[in-house]
């Protein structure tokens, strides 16, 4: 059975995000979403409400489960039992960032392959930091973002509208 990792910080998920999913999940028998805790920052959502969220989003998968993890993401994979880890690419800056940590991980456990997926054209502008931005300014981000997080917040009175 193969098994992949999605790994990312997802604060929070985004539109491209979830069409990465959804491809990634048709690739490998198992998807395992894993969400990074990291104590170095304090993310705009909490790591139980990103969980939670993208747990939501795939609910009618049932090759996908969303954990969080903390520390090296080699060995989250390797507890998963994962053969590949799966990035999306926007751009070639994405490669230049992307490019030395899958080789780091693949001297660090050479069963963590990086597996890279072109994201959609029309997500190539998305990403998780433009909507912290755009929140900052109270712009819309509805574009951005699954209807799950734009529900969350509304929930959470994050937003005014
Ligand atoms: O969504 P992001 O923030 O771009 O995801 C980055 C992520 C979670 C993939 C990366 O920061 C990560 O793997 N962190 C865990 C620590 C680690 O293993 N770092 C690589 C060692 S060189």
């Amino acid at each position: 059975m193969s098994t992949a990792v999605f790994p990312g910080s997802f604060d929070p998920v985004t539109a491209g995000h979830v069409d990465l999913i959804r491809r990634a999940a048709g690739m490998f028998d198992r998807l395992v979403i894993g969400v990074l805790v990291n104590s170095a920052k304090k993310p705009l959502f909490s790591t139980e409400a990103r969980v939670e969220m993208l747990r939501e989003i795939v609910r009618d998968h049932s090759n996908i489960t969303v954990c969080s993890f903390e520390g090296l993401l080699v060995e989250f994979v390797e507890q998963q039992h994962a053969d590949a880890i799966v990035r999306g690419l926007r751009s070639s800056g994405d490669f230049e960032y992307e490019l030395p940590l899958a080789q780091a991980n693949y001297k660090m456990n050479q069963k963590a392959d990086t597996v890279f997926l072109a994201t959609a054209p029309e997500y190539s502008y998305v990403s998780s930091s433009a909507v912290r931005e755009l929140l900052r300014y109270q712009a819309d981000i509805s574009e951005y973002v699954p209807e799950t997080v734009l529900r969350y917040m509304k929930e959470h009175g994050m937003v005014s509208r």
